[in-house]
């Protein structure tokens, strides 16, 4: 399913207030389908709370929220992620005790059509599902750099290749936009560099939003940025101009924290 306006995400006038305190004050946002877009600013700015509305994790208080020809806004957080609506979260679950394959598998039961009595008996119904499940996991193993690691401990995992795992159980489900909150936090430089190739693989026909503090990254990712302060919308324009405007540029120098552009 998908909006029949080119755009992945449309959201028009986002309000959202916690008792008192507006986080929201009238968004609108598009996101082109196919593209990467970062949402970025400084501490307090209302990225995740924006992110949360447009994944369907929490409601707005007032406002339309359209993602992939859904209403989000009225449609419960599981049904979203039925639907095509991938996210990582920082600590996505990941079963440690685990495999990588095990963990794979998991993340495909819901898809599956066989019962538990199909699988003990090995009907071809149970067949089927582990047949389209051993073709699907070597393609997401393959494209996330995990074959060779494919029955080793999650656990034992660097926390860089944890995350790309996080990615891998996300993509078994085929989702056709992506939600990404600070992928690259806590990597180093290596980890960072390998994931932000990795998100260049999966995304393609997919659309990927990200909100990160890590401007480099979201430098060499984005087609496209919106900068919010406040609750508001500042600017949105490719990354290299967003982040050199004189009204983001003032924005950071005014935020209380080190995340200067
Ligand atoms: N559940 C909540 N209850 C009350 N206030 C909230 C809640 N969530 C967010 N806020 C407030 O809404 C405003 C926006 O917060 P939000 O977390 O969306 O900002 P952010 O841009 O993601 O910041 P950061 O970069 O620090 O993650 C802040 O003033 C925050 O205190
Ligand atoms: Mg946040």
């Amino acid at each position: 399913m998908s909006s029949s306006s080119g755009y992945a995400v449309e959201a028009v006038d986002v309000k959202k207030t916690y008792g008192g305190v507006s986080a929201l004050k009238g968004v609108d946002i598009r996101i082109p389908q196919g593209s990467i877009y970062g949402l970025i600013g400084p501490n307090g700015a209302g990225k995740s709370t924006l992110f949360d509305i447009l994944c369907g994790i929490t409601k707005p208080t007032s406002g339309t929220v359209n993602v992939m020809g859904m209403d989000v806004a009225a449609l419960p957080a599981y049904e979203v992620a039925r639907r095509g609506v991938g996210r990582t979260f920082q600590r996505t679950a990941i079963f440690g005790h685990s495999t990588v394959y095990e963990n794979l598998l998991y993340a495909s039961y819901g898809r599956m059509r066989h019962s538990a009595v199909h699988r003990l008996l090995r009907l071809p119904v149970w067949r089927e599902d582990m047949n389209t499940f051993a073709d699907k996991a070597r393609d997401v193993l393959a494209v996330c750099g995990l074959t060779e690691l494919r029955d080793q401990l999650a656990s034992a995992l660097a926390y860089g290749i944890q995350r790309r795992l996080a990615v891998a159980i996300m993509l078994m489900n085929d989702p056709k936009i992506i939600f990404l909150d600070e992928p690259v936090a806590g990597m180093n430089e290596v980890e960072t560099a390998d994931f932000i190739q990795l998100l260049r693989a999966i995304s393609g026909r997919r659309t990927i939003v990200i909100v990160e503090h890590d401007m480099a990254a979201i430098g060499a990712l984005c087609d496209e940025v919106m900068v919010m302060v406040d609750g508001r919308q500042l600017v949105t324009d490719a990354p290299e101009r967003a982040l050199k405007h004189p009204d983001v540029v003032a924005a950071y120098l005014g935020a209380s924290d080190d995340e200067l552009v």
